[in-house]
């Protein structure tokens, strides 16, 4: 029974958003339409519709975007009228899927990107200055994950880790600098997993004490956060991760979307006080279960549809946009 209504909410849900996508982004094309249902301001994308406030100068980069959710994304970005980095580690991949879009008539441009690799994101950093003078959005997308279905191998733990959080966190740490003033702020926005919550229902973290640390703002702090994915990954080589009370799904991804998590309400506290046009907005959010390579195809969701949230994160009007929260479906979870 309950599964029944979870999956009839899911549908409706799905329905509402789809709903919300098929809306038009211009005032004029808005009154072609009929008005949407009333909604909380999150969700109202009729307010973001009036309130457009980028253009065809606004830099947005995807990273991990050849396929999946960063490729449509990346599409969506650049249907908005936007003008996209499609950044992809794989620079065949990666000129293929840039060039799709350009033949769709997309300003979309193709650069190659290992978030694992500090030469490759100092690289990049330094190509985006030059070719634009630095960046709006970014969206850091690239991940990995190496279980489905009930497996929950921890043989690729480090690299889970290394990209999923180290790489989210390298692409900040670097990207901050190349984030270009605007009145309407820059953005980040970072791809993370219900799989994460601290207090999930069926995976939170079993070490009472930690979680609280975690979620305790004034307790939180980088070296937190380092230290927990480090004592993790230490556990891993000794292998007594698993009586460590860790999450019990997907151990390693989820500890990595926990770190993306905990590192985004951090970063959204230390970037709370830039001045005027310097002010940066992060956010993260979960895309849902969304069928793609990385799940082996299984989900609820398109990746089309698991990159709406995406994009309308990112495109909040500067009188919505916020800070420091987790969002899903359009509107806000709990961490
Ligand atoms: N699918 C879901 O149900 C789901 C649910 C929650 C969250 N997410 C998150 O959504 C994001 C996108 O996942 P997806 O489902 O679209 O999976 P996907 O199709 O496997 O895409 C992952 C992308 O990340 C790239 N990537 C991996 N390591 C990289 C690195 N070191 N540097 C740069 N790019 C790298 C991959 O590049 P290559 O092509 O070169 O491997 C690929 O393009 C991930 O962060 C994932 O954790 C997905």
């Amino acid at each position: 029974m309950g599964k029944l209504r979870a999956k009839e909410r899911r549908e409706q849900r799905r329905l509402e958003i789809a709903h919300l996508r098929e809306l038009p982004y211009s005032p004029a094309e808005r009154y072609q339409h009929p008005p949407p249902p009333r909604r909380l301001p999150y969700r109202s994308l009729t307010l973001c519709l009036l309130l457009r406030w980028w253009s065809s100068e606004t830099v947005a980069v995807v990273t991990g975007a050849s396929r999946g959710i960063g490729y449509e994304i990346s599409r969506q970005l650049a249907v908005q009228g936007l003008c996209v980095v499609l950044a992809a580690r794989d620079l065949d991949r990666g000129c293929t899927a840039a060039d799709g879009l350009r033949a769709e008539g997309l300003n979309v441009q193709f650069r190659k990107l290992d978030v694992t690799h500090s030469d490759s994101v100092q690289e990049f950093a330094k190509w985006i200055g030059d070719e634009y003078g630095g960046l709006d959005i970014l969206v850091n997308n690239a991940g990995a994950n190496f279980n489905t279905g009930a497996n929950n191998s921890v043989e690729f733990a480090e690299e889970v880790i290394a990209t999923n959080y180290l790489g989210t966190k390298l692409m900040i740490e670097t990207m901050i600098p190349m984030m270009r003033p605007s009145p309407n702020g820059a953005r980040i926005l970072n791809t993370s997993s219900r799989l994460g919550r601290a207090n999930g229902r069926r995976n939170r973290v079993g070490d009472v004490a930690l979680r609280e640390k975690l979620m305790n703002d004034d307790c939180l702090s980088e070296e937190l956060i380092d230290g927990m994915v480090a004592n993790f990954l230490r556990q891993v080589k000794e292998g007594t991760w698993a009586s460590n009370g860790w999450p019990q799904v997907f151990t390693d991804y989820s500890i990595s979307k926990l770190a993306v998590n905990a590192y985004t309400r951090l970063m959204s506290r230390k970037l709370a006080n830039r001045p005027g046009d310097h002010k940066i907005y992060i956010n993260c959010y979960c895309p849902g279960w969304v069928k793609t390579a990385m799940t082996g195809w299984e989900g609820n969701s398109t990746a089309e549809e698991g990159a709406d949230t995406a994009v309308w994160a990112v495109l909040l009007p500067s009188q919505l946009v916020t800070s420091g929260k987790f969002f899903a479906e359009r509107h806000e979870i709990s961490f």
